[in-house]
C-alpha cells in the first residue's frame, strides 16, 4: 500500500501529511485491485445466497468487551477505545462479528428469519504493531450465518472461503479445523490445561500467568517464545471431546471431503477470539510470501455469542479474511479489473481561452452521455505533453479542441494507439471516438 513505501521527503516533527501509524491510503492505481477482490467476494457471497449487512465503524466498547473476551489479545491490548461527548466508552470495531451480532438482536432478526445469512465488507481497527500483512486499520471480508446449528452450514461455509481464496489465484493454501467442542468440554479443557500448566507456571511468561487463573485456553494463543515452548506437551482439545461433539467435527469433516474441499486436522489452533464453540478453522497461505502473517482468515461456530449477549439461545458460525493479505498473496489475473478505455479532450488554442474551454466541457459532457470515459486537459500545454500526459491517464483516443475547429465545428481526433490523426466533425464524433475506445479494448485496428 501507499503508505508503506512512503518517502520521507518532509519534516520528521510535523504530522499533518502523514497518515496515521499503521494505516494506509489506497491510491487509484492500487484500488482497481481492491474493488475486483471485493466484488469476487461479493459474487461468491450471492451464489451461497447471503445479503449484506453494513453496521457503523464504532461500537459501545462494552459490545466487544463482552462479546470477543477480557483476556483476548484483541480487547486487553488493541482496541481503540474513546470517550465521546456524552461520557459513553466507544470503540472503533476491531472485527465484524460482535457488530454484525449486535445489529442482528437489536433488529430482532431471529423473529423474521429462521437462518439469516450476511456478509460484510469494510475496515476493522486493532492497536498491533505495524508489519508486512499487519495493519492498525485494515479491512475484512466476512460472512455469519445465524439460526442454524448443523455440521452441513460448517462445511457450507469453509467451501465457500476456500472457493474464494481459491478464485484468487491463491493456490497455495491450506485450510486447517479443529474443534472445541461445546460449553462442557471448554471448560474440561480448560481444566485439563491448568493441571498441565500448573506445575511449569514459574516457566509461563507474566500474562500467561495470570490467563492460567482465568482464562487458560489463551496460553496456547500467545505469542510469547517461553509459552511457545511450553506448548508441545500440552494436552489436545480432539482428546476430550464430548460424544455429540465429535460426531458433530467428524460430519464438517465427512461432509468436506465429499464437496472436495481439502482441509487437515489439526489440533494446535484455538482462535484469538473468546467466543468460538465447536468448529474452528484458519485459511493460511503456504508458500512463504506472507512471512510471518501467513493466516489469510479464519472462523467457526460461536453458538453461545448471541444469547451472551442478551438474545435467545441461537446458533451462529461465520470467518472473515483480510483484504490486505488477500491482496498480497492474489495473482493479478485473477483480479484484472475490466476498467473502462478512457478519451481525452485536449484544450490547445489559448488565442479565445474562455470559448475553448467552454466547448471542450460541451464536447466532453456529449461524449459522456453517451456513456463514454472522457478526462478533459484544460491546461494549453504543449501538444506533446498532453498528449503523454492523456496516455498516463490511461487515454487511448484524444479529441483535440481549438478555436479554428470551433468555428468549422469538426475537431481533431487522435488514435494514441496507431498515433493516426484526422479531423471528425462533430456530429459523428461520438461514434468515431466509441470506435476507438472499441478497437482498443479488443486490440483489433479501426480501419
Ligand atoms: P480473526 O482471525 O481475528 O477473526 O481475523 C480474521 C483475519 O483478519 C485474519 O486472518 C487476518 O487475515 C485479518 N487480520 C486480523 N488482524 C489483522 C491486522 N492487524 N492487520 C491485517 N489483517 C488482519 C475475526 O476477526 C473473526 N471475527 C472471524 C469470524 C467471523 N469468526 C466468526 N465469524
Amino acid at each position: 500500500m501507499a503508505n508503506e513505501s512512503r518517502e520521507s521527503g518532509m519534516s520528521k516533527t510535523s504530522k499533518v501529511c502523514q497518515s496515521v501509524t499503521g494505516m494506509n491510503d489506497v491510491l487509484p492505481a492500487e484500488a482497481p485491485r481492491w474493488r475486483a477482490l471485493e466484488a469476487a467476494f461479493r459474487a461468491a457471497c450471492a451464489r451461497y445466497g447471503f445479503g449484506e449487512v453494513r453496521t457503523p465503524v464504532c461500537e459501545y466498547t462494552e459490545l466487544f468487551t463482552r462479546g470477543i473476551g477480557e483476556e483476548t489479545d484483541v480487547v486487553a491490548k488493541e482496541m481503540y477505545s474513546f470517550e465521546d461527548r456524552g461520557g459513553h466508552s466507544l470503540t472503533l470495531r476491531p472485527e465484524g462479528t460482535a457488530s454484525a451480532v449486535r445489529a442482528y438482536l437489536e433488529h430482532t432478526v431471529g423473529n423474521t428469519e429462521p437462518v439469516a445469512r450476511w456478509y460484510y465488507v469494510g475496515p476493522m481497527f486493532r492497536g498491533e504493531r505495524p508489519a508486512k500483512g499487519r495493519y492498525r486499520q485494515f479491512h475484512q471480508v466476512g460472512a455469519e450465518v445465524y439460526g442454524d446449528g448443523s455440521a452441513a452450514v460448517d462445511a457450507e461455509l469453509i467451501d465457500l472461503a476456500y472457493g474464494f481464496v481459491q478464485s484468487l489465484g491463491i493456490s497455495q493454501c491450506k485450510v486447517r479445523l479443529n474443534s472445541l467442542g461445546s460449553g462442557d468440554t471448554k471448560r474440561r479443557y480448560a481444566a485439563a490445561l491448568q493441571a498441565y500448566y500448573t506445575p511449569l507456571r514459574d516457566k509461563l511468561s507474566e500474562d500467561s500467568q495470570r490467563r492460567l487463573t482465568v482464562n487458560p485456553l489463551r496460553i496456547l494463543d500467545s505469542k510469547s517464545p517461553e509459552d511457545v515452548a511450553l506448548r508441545g506437551g500440552a494436552p489436545h482439545l480432539l482428546a476430550v471431546l464430548t460424544d455429540e461433539d465429535r460426531q458433530h467435527f467428524d460430519k464438517v469433516c465427512a461432509i468436506l471431503t465429499r464437496l472436495g474441499t481439502p482441509f487437515e486436522v489439526d489440533p494446535t489452533i484455538i482462535r484469538g477470539l473468546d467466543y468460538y464453540s465447536r468448529t474452528i478453522f484458519e485459511i493460511s497461505e503456504t508458500s512463504g510470501r506472507l512471512g510471518a502473517q501467513d493466516a489469510l482468515g479464519g472462523g467457526g461456530r460461536y453458538d453461545t455469542l448471541i444469547s451472551d449477549l442478551g438474545g435467545k439461545p441461537t446458533p451462529a458460525v461465520g470467518f472473515a479474511f483480510g483484504i490486505e493479505r488477500l491482496l498480497l498473496a492474489a495473482s493479478d489475473e485473477a483480479l484484472r479489473a475490466d476498467s473502462a478505455p478512457v478519451c481525452a479532450v485536449l484544450a490547445v488554442d489559448r488565442t479565445d481561452a474562455d470559448l475553448v474551454h467552454a466547448e471542450a466541457l460541451a464536447i466532453a459532457k456529449e461524449l459522456r452521455s453517451q456513456g463514454l470515459s472522457v478526462v478533459v486537459d484544460t491546461r494549453f500545454g504543449k501538444l506533446d505533453k498532453q498528449f503523454r500526459h492523456a496516455e498516463r491517464a490511461g487515454a487511448v483516443a484524444a479529441v483535440i479542441v481549438g478555436k479554428q475547429e470551433i468555428d468549422e465545428q469538426t475537431v481533431k481526433l487522435k488514435d494514441l494507439v496507431a498515433r493516426q490523426e484526422r479531423s471528425v466533425g462533430r456530429d459523428v464524433l461520438a461514434e468515431n471516438v466509441r470506435a476507438l475506445l472499441q478497437a482498443s479494448r479488443s486490440g483489433s485496428p479501426t480501419e
